[in-house]
């Protein structure tokens, strides 16, 4: 090929279909061991060192395991976390070590399965009106996993100190709505996902609207600002798919979020009971994942006011 880029080319090209693609399994393992690293500098950068010293170091091989593990039980697919945010959660959850881990909008479970990497991990409690797509055996849970077919808004409350519980929102619910029913039922720390900017927003039908980013720039924004946008499905060939078509019950969705004065009061009593809202370090260039169409992570820490 004459291509003027290839000068400078040190990368030997051939036919598709020979032998494994990825890292090889040395530069693997050293990646993780980077993306170890990274979770670590981040979290002692936010004040966390002396409670991931406590933790101890993470054993990366055990980690590696985890992962092939979550990929036989089949946990990573589309709606579930992908594979660098399964690492980043496990990493968080072996350095904060809760005793208690809640889960609103647990799927697949995948995201309990990085939960599992704590070996302080005493109890779960995962929430989600639809638990028949949970893959865990219950010889794989590491814990006891209570799963309840009710809204985290009906928790009776925390039963151990707020340090050691830690609770991740997946579930694509109201963000603000959240953050009060998590402040309310004693908790500090708080992981979401999906709760984005202006553009993450408007790329979702389940947006997590008012999220984070609305909910700490409500100040700036007029009572009576819109945001409009419209879905596409993904175009997927499959015959459920195909008959929700048929059937009207998928296809485009115009979709608006109105700043009116409720939804603003709701960010402002949001954004009172947080103390610090961190954005968990993007590990897609440490773990290899073609499976997922995008690099951005779109994980928050977010840290509670102490009541
Ligand atoms: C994006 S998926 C979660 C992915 C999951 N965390 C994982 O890693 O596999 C969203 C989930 O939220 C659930 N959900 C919807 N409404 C909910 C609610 N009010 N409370 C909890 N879960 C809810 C859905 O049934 C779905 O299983």
């Amino acid at each position: 090929m004459d291509f003027g880029f290839f000068t400078h080319d040190v990368v030997r090209r051939g036919k598709i279909g020979h032998g494994q693609i990825g890292p090889s399994p040395a530069l693997r393992r050293g990646l993780l061991e980077e993306a170890d690293r990274e979770i670590r500098r981040w979290l002692g950068a936010l004040g966390f060192d002396a409670r991931a010293a406590e933790a101890g170091p993470a054993d990366v091989a055990a980690l590696e395991q985890l992962i092939e593990r979550a990929q036989r039980l089949r946990l990573f697919t589309i709606g579930g976390v992908p594979v660098r945010n399964f690492t980043a959660l496990a990493l968080i959850n072996h350095y904060l070590h809760p005793r208690l881990y809640i889960e609103s909008g647990y799927f697949t479970g995948s995201s309990i399965f990085a939960a599992f990497f704590n070996k302080r991990l005493e109890r779960v409690i995962g929430f989600d009106p639809v638990p028949s797509n949970y893959r865990i055996d219950r010889e794989s849970e590491a814990v006891r996993v209570d799963r309840r077919q009710t809204d985290f808004a009906t928790y009776e409350g925390l039963d151990v100190p707020a340090e050691d519980a830690l609770a991740y929102f997946d579930d694509h619910i109201n963000t603000a709505a959240r953050i009060l029913q998590s402040a309310e039922k004693g908790l500090l720390h708080v992981i979401f996902d999906d709760s984005c900017g202006v553009n993450g927003t408007c790329q979702r039908l389940w947006p997590s609207m008012p999220t984070l980013f609305f909910i700490r720039r409500h100040k700036e924004i007029a009572e009576g600002e819109r945001l409009s946008w419209e879905h596409h499905p993904a175009s997927n060939l499959s015959l459920r798919s195909l008959g929700k078509r048929l059937l009207g019950r998928s296809g485009p969705t115009r979709l608006e979020c109105r700043f009116d004065d409720k939804m603003l009061e709701l960010c402002r009593e949001a954004d009172e009971c947080i103390a610090a809202v961190h954005k968990i370090p993007d590990l897609s260039d440490f773990i290899f994942d073609l499976a997922s169409p995008t690099v951005e992570t779109t994980q928050h820490f977010v840290v509670l006011k102490r009541r």
